[in-house]
């Protein structure tokens, strides 16, 4: 293979709306001859590895397919070099590695000797794909799962979600870019987890005979115990009745999980008959897995070329019709400059800066490890008052309200935060009139859009409602989320939109969903049950809750979380606050003795007198 320099039709040069063609598509690799084979190569390593999977990029409008060849025979080829049989687990981490770094210096070079990565370097630049959240995927090895026990669903679907879900948003990525976007409704997240549980349950049990034949049991321990016996049965090949009745267990569950009719509710319907058909066919897959018996634990079952038709001739059909009544955008030229966009553990970590020092030169304090909170929420208040009392409109005062939002998160950063979560608009905060509603609406929009965080490690989340917010700011709350998702040291939950009764509401609907699934048994409903549906169940409980402003009241904010949280009320308003307020907020919380409803151990000697207050924590 030749490292020809791209080039790329002028037609091509910037976007155009086009029926779905295999002209177009063709037109896309241009005339060098080494692009075209590249994404052949792709094309032949995706039939190859995963005929089912083909068959639905088949069903996507033929623009689109050379770009999902790429990103599939991408994952294809790491998933095989972390599979290798026979080769230690550590070599097989260093091949990845190898691949991976390949792939970054051939985003810079913009093109790549290997066909795979050629293909998908172009694909990047073309589609103008941010592959930062498949760095994790790519990291991750099959290695990684020696020795690795999942202890329940929870600990299994984290390290799943990590291994597949970036790659499928790549793919969403792609409809998106073509303007036939795989939106998923907010409020269909759930289906949406449900449905890659399924996927991967259904993965796992596909490759039960593989991943044995290595010594691996990809099952978390919470399936494996209501089946004594099945465990070592398994990891000794032995097809016994235990095993028999967790492998029906297991097929019902994927079964169920992959059935989610209401997932593709509101989507384009050419990408709502892709996604349903991946479910039908993982269906015949686990009918497959039923059907197979001992021999499960021999070799991968496969489905027949018969049940494959049935599923995939009425859907060839419907889409092909639905793709006909769509005009796609293609994408213009490749952007040569997409080095930034996978960037290694080593270059990510030199690329991000520390945050800037305070003006005035101001250090953090010491705080003690065991002083410091995990969790810091603050309701940021008083940005209307503090305009007015200056002769300025409102609208000014949340301008100002936003620098003191950098300010805060620097300081964050400094003093080694772990959460942060900040109240920027209540699902109250409606009642305002319209002029300042739409004024911080648009402030929080011109925010993602400058990104002031971008080189910082900085990890974004966002809590709060849909509904009501335009549709571009959340699309970008959502990308922005996906694109920090491999940062560590500070995470920064934006509350917008956000109430707390119905964050709660929201939670209490997703239990009733999950006890109507047989998940969850009302009678033993536990606090930790309540917990696991929220709709961030991995935000840690707030140990400080901050509201400066002068008022002290709660607003709606935070209200499972905070239950034990440190208040904490100043006067001044929001716009006057700087880190070094947020550090004097950390101190005072120091000096808090929490209890937690226990009576805290008697002081016994005059010097315990003297030493500062027990442990915050
Ligand atoms: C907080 O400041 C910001 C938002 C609620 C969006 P306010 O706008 O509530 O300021 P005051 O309380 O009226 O001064
Ligand atoms: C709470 O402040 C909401 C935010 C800071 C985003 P408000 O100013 O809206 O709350 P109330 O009206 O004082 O309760
Ligand atoms: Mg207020």
């Amino acid at each position: 293979m030749t490292t020809t320099p791209q080039r790329t039709p002028a037609a091509l040069d910037t976007a155009t709306r086009t029926r779905p063609s295999r002209a177009a598509a063709r037109a896309l690799t241009g005339e060098d001859p080494a692009l075209r084979g590249a994404y052949r190569v792709c094309r032949r390593v995706t039939r190859v590895h995963d005929p089912a999977i083909y068959a639905l990029v088949q069903l996507m409008p033929a623009v689109l397919r050379p770009a999902c060849w790429a990103l599939l025979a991408a994952a294809s080829v790491l998933d095989d070099l972390a599979d290798e049989p026979d080769v230690e687990p550590a070599e097989r981490a260093a091949r990845v590695e190898a691949w991976t770094g390949a792939l970054q210096q051939d985003l810079a070079a913009g093109a790549s000797t290997d066909p795979i990565r050629y293909a998908l370097v172009d694909t990047a630049g073309r589609w103008r794909l941010d592959l930062t959240s498949l760095q994790g995927a790519m990291a991750r090895t099959r290695a990684d799962a020696h020795g690795l026990r999942f202890a329940d669903w929870a600990a299994w679907r984290a390290w799943c979600n990590k291994e597949i879900v970036p790659w499928v948003d790549q793919v969403r990525h792609l409809f998106e870019q073509a303007g036939a976007p795989m939106t998923l409704r907010l409020d269909r997240q759930a289906d949406y987890e449900h449905f890659v549980d399924g996927a991967q349950l259904t993965d796992v049990l596909t490759d039960l005979s593989t991943d044995l034949a290595q010594g691996l049991l990809l099952l978390p321990q919470e399936a494996l115990e209501p089946f004594p016996g099945a465990e070592g049965d398994l990891l000794q090949g032995r097809w016994s009745p235990p095993v028999a009745a967790l492998i029906t267990e297991l097929t019902a569950l994927a079964r169920q999980r992959v059935t989610r009719p209401a997932m593709t509710r509101g989507m384009h319907p050419g990408a709502g008959i892709v996604l349903d058909t991946a479910a039908s066919l993982m269906r015949a897959q686990l009918d497959a897995i039923d059907a197979a018996g001992p021999t499960l634990l021999t070799r991968p079952p496969r489905l027949s070329l018969v049940a494959r038709a049935r599923v995939l001739a009425p859907a060839r059909l419907r889409s092909s019709m639905a793709w006909s009544l769509t005009p796609l955008t293609m994408p213009g030229a490749p952007r040569p400059a997409v080095t930034a966009n996978l960037p290694s553990p080593a270059a990510r970590d030199s690329g991000l800066r520390p945050p800037p020092p305070h003006p005035s030169g101001a250090r953090p304090p010491q705080i003690a490890a065991d002083r410091m909170p995990t969790h810091v929420a603050v309701i940021m208040d008083g940005n209307g008052r503090w305009a007015e009392q200056r002769g300025l409109s409102r609208s000014e005062g949340h301008r100002a309200g936003t620098a003191a939002a950098h300010d805060i998160v620097y300081g964050a950063l400094e003093i080694g935060l772990r959460h942060l979560t900040l109240y920027a608009f209540s699902t109250e905060n409606w009642k305002r009139n319209t002029e300042e509603v739409t004024a911080i609406l648009a402030g929080l929009q011109k925010e993602l859009d400058e990104d002031p965080f971008r080189d910082l490690d900085v990890r974004h989340r966002w809590s709060g409602r849909p509904d009501g917010l335009p549709e571009e700011l959340v699309q970008a709350l959502v990308r922005l989320e996906r694109r920090t998702s491999n940062r560590t040291a500070l995470t920064l939950t934006a509350c917008i939109n956000y109430g707390g009764r119905h964050e709660m509401t929201q939670t209490a609907a997703a239990l009733l969903q999950a006890a109507r699934e047989g998940d969850v048994d009302p009678r033993l409903l536990s606090e930790a049950d309540f917990a696991r549906h929220l709709p961030h169940p991995d935000m840690p409980d707030v140990d400080l809750l901050w509201r400066p402003g002068d008022e002290q009241r709660t607003s709606n904010f935070l209200p499972w979380h905070a239950a034990y949280a440190e208040l904490y009320f100043t006067p001044g308003h929001w716009p006057d606050m700087d880190r070094r307020d947020l550090w004097q907020a950390i101190t005072e919380y120091g000096r808090r003795q929490r209890r937690h409803g226990a009576v805290p151990a008697p002081l016994t000697s005059p010097e315990k007198h003297h030493s500062p207050p027990s442990c915050p924590t």
